[in-house]
Formats: C-alpha cells, structure tokens, sequence
C-alpha cells in the first residue's frame, strides 16, 4: 500500500479536466508514479486562473473584449495569484520545480493609507498611521491601567508589566507625563537626520487623539497580521505563471491539450468517457478514471451522467468576483519622487488596493496595480471597457499620488475575472460542513473533485495543491487495492 509506483503494471489512465494549478499537479504527482494522463484545458494555455499578462498577452472577455497587452520586456502583471506564504505548499512546489523565488512586500512603512470618505486631504505614510493609532490606543491603556480601571482582571505585577510594555510599543510619556502619546520619531521627517549638526526635521505633532481615529487609518493594521498574509511573503521571480509553466514542462507538453473545452463526462461503470471540443471538432477520451478541476459553478454546466446530488453539490458554491489593472510607467516615480519600494496603498476608494512592484527596483519603467478589488467594486469596474477601467482607475488614483499618476502612464491592461471566460469568477465560499461539500471529497464513481475550491485555503494556490495531492492519494490507493 506504501508503493508510490506502478512497476510492474500498466499504468492507469487518468483523464484530468482543467490545466489549473490544481489539474496540472495531479498530473505532475501521478505522472511520477507511471500513470498515462491527459489534461483537458479549454483555455489557449495553462495555468488557469494563474496568469501572468506580459507584452503581447492576448485576452477576449465573455464581453467581447479583446486586450492585447503592450507592456515593455521585463514588465509583467500577475493578474491572478501574487503572492505566497513561506508556509504555503506552493513554496514545496517552486522549490522542487527549480523556480526561484524572491521576496514579494506585502507591508511596507512606507507606503500609504487614504480613506476619502473620512474626508482625509492628503493620504498618510503606514509609518506615520501606526505611530500614531499605536499612540493613542497605548495612552489610553495605560492611563485606564494605571487609573485602576483594570483592577479586577491585573495584578500590581501585571500592571507594571503592562504600563512598561505599552511605553515602549506606543512612544508614551511614562507616569509624570500622565502616559501622553506627543508623537515620536516613529511618524517620519520632513527632512530626516544628516551630517553634522543636522538632527532632521521630524513630521512634528501628531493630530488629536479623535482625529486620528476619525480618519480611520487603523481600519487595516490587521491585514498583515494574517498567518496567510504576513511577511515575508513571495513571488516567483519573472512572473507567477513560473509556476504552471514549470509544471506543464515536468508533465510533458504532449500530455496537454490546449483549446480543448469538455462537454461531457460519462462514467461507463468499467472507464470514463470524456468528450470535448477542439478546433471546432468533438473528439473523445477515454480513461480509467477522471479527476475535474473546473470550477464548481463551470463544472455544473457540463452535461454528465454523476447523478443531480452532484450537479447541486456543484451549485451550492458562491462565487466571489475580483479584478486587477496594471498600470505601466514610463519611470518609477514611487520609488524616486515618494520613496516606495514595493508594498501596498489601502485606500477607501472603489480601487481597494494599490500595489507597488516587488520587483525591478531603480529600472527604468515599472507596473502599478492600480486597482485590486473584489466583489461589488470588481463588478463595477469589470463591467467597463478596458479603456473606461484605465480612465477610473487613473482619477482616483491621481488623487493619492498626484498629476504622475496620468502623466506618466504608458499602458494598461486590465483582468476582470468574473468576465473571464472558462473562469467567470475569482474563487468560490464553499458550503464548508454541508453535505454537498463533503459528497464532492468523494469520487463520484470513476470521477474526482479537485480545486482550491475543495479546500480551506480557497483562493490560494495552496488549495489547489493540497487538494489535487489528497485526490491523486486516493486514487492511487484505489489503484493499489484494486
Ligand atoms: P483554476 O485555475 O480555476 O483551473 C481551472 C481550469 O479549468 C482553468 O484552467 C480553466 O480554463 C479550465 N476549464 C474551465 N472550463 C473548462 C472546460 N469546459 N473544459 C476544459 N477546461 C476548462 N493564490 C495564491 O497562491 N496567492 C495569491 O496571491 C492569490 N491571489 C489571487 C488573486 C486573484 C485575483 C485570483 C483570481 C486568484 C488568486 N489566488 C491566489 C488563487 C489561485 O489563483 C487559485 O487558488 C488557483 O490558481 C486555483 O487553481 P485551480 O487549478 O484549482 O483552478
Ligand atoms: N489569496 C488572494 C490574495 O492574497 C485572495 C485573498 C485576499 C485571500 C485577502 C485572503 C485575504 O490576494
């Protein structure tokens, strides 16, 4: 039961639906054990929802939208996944597939935070945010400690600890100074410290203790506390696609087959009948057994024989939408004019995130996500063109980083996952705990489930990863038995 080959046997054929991340390791892992698979993917090449947009990436949208990407050598859009966790799989993965990988910056001190709606006039440095927010809430702590109000849950002892811990963490006055946050060094300069005599011109006051949190700039602290979304964090280096392309090459190109969209999975008690249309023809395989990576909601469509549990096992996924643009400049005006060397802006505005480039420090031009959002703020975006999404990402972004932010782009293109054909969607909430849910961990006759979507860690690569590798275990322990 332990033998991970198939010395000695003909090796099963396993027919895979959907070159995804989650397809492509199902076929990389049981391709080590000798099986015979096929991947079907519907889309020109694989990947999935793991898609790098470079200079002269081609993409129709279920619009009609065609954007061929005009960005310079060396720029690259991650339009799906960007980012890994040291803990992830996914970083197992690059490792045994020799794709390097370098830091990406999920948190930078200096990047910036700006919430229109809380009628700030100019966007605030994460630096000058946390000094201050660290500030007030230490001040408030300590006088409540000191003043007793904490009596009943600390001990004299505690309460020492504790006033000693928030003094450092929050840059307070100590107790003759009645634990006042007056702003630190921490905030930033006007002018920072030089030769000499120069001790620098710090940012000076912070504003009042209501004001600050009036502005909301706390609103985000969290985000990179995740254990998902803490640094230090990672990105293959020339583009996430790294990923599926050193995948595909480990499988074997000849077992791909690209534009190869299925229209029907029967399972004949003995094999698995598959048939899908490519280049215009219907063509068929067959297999031992099957496992389908599509999207659930993608996966329902497919006219099969699994039994209506499935199909409403299949249904019972929401769908959440997301999208990104990349931005190209003609210079790094962040990095020279304001001093941001990768990280992310969070702002209020329907653009949600901006992202900095990991990569390519001091080059000469260089791509800004000038919007990464999800769900209502996607939807809006994505039903644009193209050129209508620039133009809103442009003025809402000129109201963080100034004129630069028109004048100096070159290019754009934009991903809308939800209007993404053979995708429709950027990951799915699963019905975690439901029977549906667990009905699809099983196989359906010959027929597998895999995805992020039959996981925890929906809408990371490692979901995809752990799921493919539980399906290609039992598999092959079925193969084993059988
Ligand atoms: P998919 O990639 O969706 O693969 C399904 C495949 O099925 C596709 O290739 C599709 O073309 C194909 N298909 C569909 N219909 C048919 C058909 N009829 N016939 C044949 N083939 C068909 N992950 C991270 O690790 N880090 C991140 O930072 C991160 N950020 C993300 C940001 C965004 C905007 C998005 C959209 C995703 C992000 N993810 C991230 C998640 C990551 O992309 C997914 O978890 C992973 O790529 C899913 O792989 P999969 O194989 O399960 O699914
Ligand atoms: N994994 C995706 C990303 O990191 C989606 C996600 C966003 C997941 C935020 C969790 C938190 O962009």
């Amino acid at each position: 039961r332990s033998d991970f080959s198939l010395t000695g046997r003909s090796g099963a054929r396993v027919v895979i639906l959907g070159g995804g991340v989650a397809g492509l390791a199902v076929a990389y892992e049981l391709g080590k054990a000798g099986y015979d698979c096929t991947v079907l993917e519907a889309r020109a090449r694989a990947g999935g929802r793991n898609l790098t947009i470079r200079g002269g990436s081609v993409e129709t949208d279920l619009d009609g939208h065609t954007q061929r990407a005009r960005f310079s050598d060396g720029v690259y859009l991650n339009a799906g996944p960007g980012r890994i966790a040291q803990w992830m799989v996914t970083m197992d993965y690059c490792r045994e597939l020799g794709v390097p990988v370098e830091v990406f910056t999920n948190a930078n001190a200096d990047a910036l935070i700006y919430n229109e709606s809380a009628g700030m006039s100019a966007p605030v440095r994460y630096r000058t945010a946390k000094a201050d927010v660290y500030g007030y809430v230490s001040e408030l702590l300590a006088k409540a400690t000191d003043q007793g109000a904490l009596d009943g849950r600390l001990t004299a002892t505690d309460k020492e600890r504790l006033l000693s811990f928030l003094q450092s963490f929050g840059a307070i006055g100590g107790r003759t100074a009645g634990w006042a946050y007056a702003g630190t060094t921490r905030r930033g300069f006007v002018s920072y410290p030089g030769a000499g005599n120069d001790a620098g011109e710090p940012l000076g006051a912070p504003p009042a203790l209501s004001d600050v949190f009036a502005s909301n700039v706390g609103r985000y602290f969290s985000f990179e506390l995740g254990y998902d979304q803490a640094m230090l964090m990672f990105q293959p280096v020339g583009g996430m696609d790294q990923i599926p392309m050193a995948l595909a090459r480990a499988v074997g190109h000849h077992r791909i087959r690209l534009g190869a969209e299925v229209t029907d999975v029967t399972d004949r008690g003995r094999e698995v009948e598959v048939t899908y249309r490519q280049g215009g023809r219907e063509r068929l395989v067959r297999a031992d057994y099957c496992v389908a990576t599509l999207p659930p909601h993608l996966m329902a469509r497919v006219p099969h024989n699994l039994g209506g549990d499935v199909t409403a096992a299949l249904r019972g996924f929401g769908i959440s939408a997301a999208g990104k643009i990349g931005l190209e400049y003609r210079s790094r005006w962040w990095e020279t004019d304001q001093r941001i060397y990768g990280g992310i802006t969070e702002t209020d505005l329907d653009l949600a995130h901006v992202w900095y480039p990991s990569y390519g420090y001091h080059g000469r031009r260089g791509l800004i996500v000038g919007y990464y959002n999800t769900g209502a703020n996607a939807r809006a975006y994505s039903a644009l063109t193209p050129a209508q999404r620039q133009e809103r990402a442009v003025t809402q972004g000129v109201k963080i980083h100034g004129p630069k932010y028109r004048s100096e782009l070159v290019t754009s293109y934009s991903q809308a996952w939800d209007r993404t054909r053979y995708l429709e969607g950027a990951w799915t909430s699963p019905p975690w705990g439901s029977a549906g849910y667990d009905l699809l961990l099983r196989p359906a006759g010959r027929v597998y489930f895999a995805g992020d979507w039959l996981s925890h860690e929906v809408a990371w690569q490692h979901g995809a990863f752990v799921s493919a590798r539980t399906v290609v275990t039992a598999l092959h322990e079925r193969v084993m038995a059988g």
